[in-house]
């Protein structure tokens, strides 16, 4: 998996490329990452990449053509565009089947904006797709494009040690997750439940999908509609 993100503040992802599970998956070149500050692609002489807003009113607009030369320098050589992707609170709310979706392409190009907005020739003949992270709005997206990564690259083969993790983790089963104990047995009297001491399978992973039913239906709800369930857990729901 390869990303390439552009972006006016490259040293934004130097924590997150230099740490951990994204470290170890650059090293073993799993997953390979490109930052491209676009400013180097103005066609100013003073470097600019923003400009007033036609028709007037407060704040600064991303002009098309660093953007536009950045992304088409990248991908001069490649036959098959990878797909586009812009950083924006009024994108599509982003979820782990879209992360899912997105895991099974080869590259992606992420643009994140800062401050400003863009112009709207970036989202219509540029961008494939708007995502956004949530309901707020930050400062630039190079945060939002740094989750996006996260969700993706935890998804490729080979990236986490465990190859069962991603699996069964909150949301791949629809559910959120069941309670996780290690020990001790008993920590200030807070005990361990008996079941999960019993050593019996089949009533242990019984316990964890009651567990992972009853936090969904308290704390989320309507990952109900679209999870898949029994018949007979559905029938529990209703009652
Ligand atoms: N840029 C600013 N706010 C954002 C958000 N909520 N999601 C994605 N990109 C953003």
């Amino acid at each position: 998996m390869r990303f390439d993100v552009l972006t006016l503040f490259p040293e934004m992802f130097e924590g997150f490329f230099s740490s951990s599970i994204m470290k170890r998956a650059m090293d073993q070149r799993l997953v390979e990452a490109s930052l491209v500050n676009f400013r180097d692609y103005s066609t100013d002489k003073h470097r600019m990449v923003d400009d007033t807003p036609y028709g007037g009113g407060g704040g600064m607009v991303l002009k098309p053509e660093p953007l536009f030369r950045a992304v088409e320098a990248l991908t001069e050589e490649t036959q098959v565009r990878p797909p586009v992707l812009m950083m924006s609170p009024q994108g599509t709310p982003f979820t782990q089947k879209k992360a899912e979706a997105l895991s099974r392409h080869s590259r992606l190009i992420l643009l994140c904006g800062h401050y400003e907005g863009f112009d709207e020739r970036i989202r219509r003949h540029l961008v494939d797709e708007e995502i956004s992270i949530g309901d707020y709005v930050l400062t630039g997206g190079e945060l939002a494009a740094m989750v996006v990564m996260d969700s993706i690259i935890r998804l490729v083969p080979g990236v986490l040690g465990n190859a069962g993790s991603a699996e069964e983790d909150s949301f791949s089963t629809g559910l959120l997750e069941y309670p996780q104990y290690t020990r001790p047995a008993d920590f200030r009297g807070w005990k361990v439940p008996d079941v999960l001491l019993s050593g019996h399978h089949a009533q242990i992973a019984r316990w964890r999908r009651q567990q992972s039913l009853e936090r969904t239906l308290e704390r989320r709800p309507d990952l109900l509609e679209h999870a898949p369930l029994t018949d007979e857990e559905r029938a529990w729901l209703k009652q």
